[in-house]
């Protein structure tokens, strides 16, 4: 059974660990971060990006994927299936398809359209018992073709937003999607504090959380943050695993072309992914 994410993000935010949501792509994708969250006994959130939504062959399709899944595969801890930066249209839509959770990014409207848009969907998601994660302060760099530039969010901002009855608030604290570059000058834990002071028991959100260093996701964490998002980092494991097995050659001997077998380094390299982040974040065990 899907379940919304406030549940298990209050209980984060409380007990100071956050959970790991990891956007999925296809079924190797998706079997993989749902076996490892079962292992782990680790609650576990599902991004799907409105562009792998498409991908997928649409949220119905994903729906259906994804409870089939839980079924077949026998998990019990609780997991959220939500739209990762969607717009306004799209989370209608993941409404209708069956999702627990939608993420409305209006970060890039003014505050006062982000605001009205954000309290349409915070009544019909509450009327469905669904969680909403709302966005103050564009992420930077590039997902999806959804494109922030990096700002760091206006804590009474953050504060508007979080008073419209919101599950979890994300908001630019100079995160970037995607590699980070050299010259990074780090997440702004002035800002976070002060986001954090405002908004009180609300669960704070980190995207781009590939390549943050463990010390400032620790930091993050002490600091009100309770759901962590992680995309590209399982992306590069997956394609270094299956970039080895091609150069080494492994698709040309025996049935090695078989595509369960093609795509099996990769699935496990997702696998381990998933695991160290859960280690990082705290949340094993906690399901
Ligand atoms: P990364 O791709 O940088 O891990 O970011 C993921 C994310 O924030 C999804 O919304």
């Amino acid at each position: 059974m899907l379940v919304s994410a406030k549940e298990m993000l209050t209980k984060a935010k409380k007990e100071k660990y956050a959970v790991g949501q990891f956007n999925i792509n296809n079924l190797e994708w998706t079997k993989a971060v749902l076996l490892t969250a079962q292992e782990l006994n680790s609650p576990v959130i599902l991004g799907v990006s409105e562009g792998a939504g498409k991908y997928m062959c649409g949220y119905t399709t994903v729906v259906g994927m994804v409870k089939g899944m839980i079924n077949e595969l026998g998990i019990t801890v609780p997991v959220a299936l939500h739209l990762d930066h969607g717009s306004y249209e799209g989370a209608k839509k993941c409404i209708e398809a069956g999702f627990s959770s939608v993420m409305f990014d209006g970060s890039h409207y003014p505050i006062e359209e982000n605001i009205a848009k954000t309290k349409e969907l915070v009544e019909t998601c509450n009327k469905l018992g669904l969680s909403l994660e709302a966005e103050v302060g564009a992420i930077g760099g590039e997902e999806d073709g959804v494109i922030g530039g990096g700002e760091v969010a206006d804590p009474k901002e953050c504060k508007m937003i979080a008073d419209l009855g919101v599950t979890m608030l994300a908001a630019g604290i100079g995160n970037i999607h995607g590699k980070y570059p050299e010259n990074w000058a780090g997440l702004s834990f002035d800002t976070l504090d002060a986001i954090q002071q405002l908004t009180g028991e609300m669960p704070l959100v980190l995207h781009g959380g590939t390549g943050i260093p463990a010390d400032m996701i620790k930091k993050a964490i002490s600091l009100g943050v309770s759901k962590i998002n992680v995309n590209t980092e399982c992306q590069l494991s997956f394609a270094a695993a299956t970039r080895k097995y091609v150069e080494e050659g492994k698709d040309l001997q025996g049935k090695g072309f078989d595509p369960r077998k093609l795509l099996a380094p990769g699935f496990d390299a997702i696998k381990e992914t998933v695991k160290e982040k859960m280690e990082l974040f705290g949340s094993i065990g906690k399901a």
